[in-house]
């Protein structure tokens, strides 16, 4: 009895192990013929520390991008400086395991240090020197992975939610053609890289006005642009399907790509004024801001579970323009939302657990690609 039980048990794993190396066994294999699904590594993937973690990104994802390894401050600390340690592993990890390889970012407002802006005084640099010191940097690190980073985001969030340039120091000192001369050095450092413009609420008419008009341009100069891509940190209840959908439908009538590149779902009370993803809004820690701190409520982990459902509904409808759905880190516990825009909260945006098990929002994706609705 004791020996038929052991053998059974045996058996049991044994079988488990063959359904699982032979059934579809992720994200990327429900979506395969829609679109990649990609998530955000961080420090701990790009150096194999989460082990469990790097299991599921191997198992779900077919596209990575670097959370953070990549920004200009974390591979040029300084003027004569480049480390490209945690880069180069990035990459590394991609390209063993055959994956889509997202660059981000080149040119943004955040994460860049205050000397790219100064001469050796502390002045504001010219406009000229500006411009040559992007286009080093630029060169350098499109070049350094030409042929392995497949896409790149040029140029982030170059928008005020108005729709005006938003006036970053690279515009103040530049100008606005500093956009286009960011997308022109992109593509000399690597002419087969995709090039993005990656951008969070172009939900808002007048925001998505402004970046339709700037891709409008830049394809008029005869600037390569592939793809535009919506962040997507969102809400349980905003940006609605409808705003979702109408953005996707505006800017592919452009003739570019739309891709999903920083997909999560905030399900804690908004703290700051407005809806944003800027990463230097701040607001202070207040308990109300943190209510499921011991675990999330069945009721809104259902309601996270249909939020994603009717998402990736809007997503598979777009599936001719949408080239990559990506998420914005893997695990609960991993999520900058847990720490922006309130430091020490608890937030369940993803589809992995703290535990790194998947989540009901997590089967709800799946059974959409699979085309069945999730119950409400
Ligand atoms: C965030 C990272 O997730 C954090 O770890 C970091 O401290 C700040 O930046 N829009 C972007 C991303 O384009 O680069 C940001 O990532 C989130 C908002």
């Amino acid at each position: 009895m004791a020996l038929n039980s052991k053998i059974a048990a045996a058996l049991l794993v044994f079988l488990s192990l063959v359904t699982a190396a032979q059934s579809p066994s992720g994200l990327k294999d429900a979506y395969k013929n829609s679109f990649l699904i990609g998530t955000a590594l961080n420090r701990a993937h790009i150096y194999g520390e989460d082990a469990r973690g790097v299991a599921l990104i191997k198992q779900n994802f077919n596209a990575i991008s670097p959370e953070n390894a990549l920004k200009w401050e974390s591979i040029h600390p300084q003027l004569h400086r480049y480390d490209f340690e945690a880069a180069d592993r990035y990459v590394k990890f991609g390209v063993a395991n055959h994956m889509f390889i997202v660059g981000h970012t080149l040119v943004w407002h955040n994460q860049t240090p205050a000397w790219v802006f100064q001469d050796g005084k502390g002045k504001p640099l010219s406009r000229d020197k500006l411009l040559r010191r992007m286009r080093d940097h630029v060169h350098k690190v499109v070049g350094r992975y030409k042929g392995r980073i497949d896409g790149w985001d040029v140029v982030n969030e170059a928008f005020e939610e108005d729709g005006t340039l938003r006036q970053s120091k690279w515009m103040k000192i530049i100008g606005e053609d500093y956009i286009t001369k960011a997308f022109q050095y992109a593509h000399e450092g690597d002419p087969k890289a995709e090039l993005y413009y990656n951008e969070y609420n172009l939900e808002k008419p007048a925001k998505r006005r402004g970046v339709i008009e700037l891709i409008r341009k830049l394809k008029a100069q005869g600037v390569q642009v592939s793809a535009v891509g919506l962040q997507e940190h969102d809400g349980l209840d905003w940006p609605s399907l409808e705003e979702v959908d109408a953005t996707i439908s505006d800017l592919a009538e452009l003739g570019v790509k739309v891709n999903i590149t920083e997909l999560d779902i905030n399900v804690l009370p908004q703290a700051t004024s407005g809806v944003t993803a800027e990463v230097t809004a701040k607001a202070e820690a207040r308990p109300n801001l943190n209510p499921y701190a011991d675990g999330l409520p069945d009721s809104v982990q259902q309601e996270l579970a249909k939020r994603y459902a009717g998402l990736f509904g809007v997503f598979l409808k777009h599936r001719g323009v949408i080239s990559r759905v990506s998420f914005w880190g893997l695990a609960d516990g991993d999520s900058w939302l847990n720490n922006w825009p309130v430091r020490g909260r608890t937030n369940y945006p993803l589809l992995f657990d703290r535990q790194g098990k998947p989540k009901p929002a997590y089967d709800a994706v799946i059974n959409v690609a699979l085309g069945q609705a999730t119950q409400p």
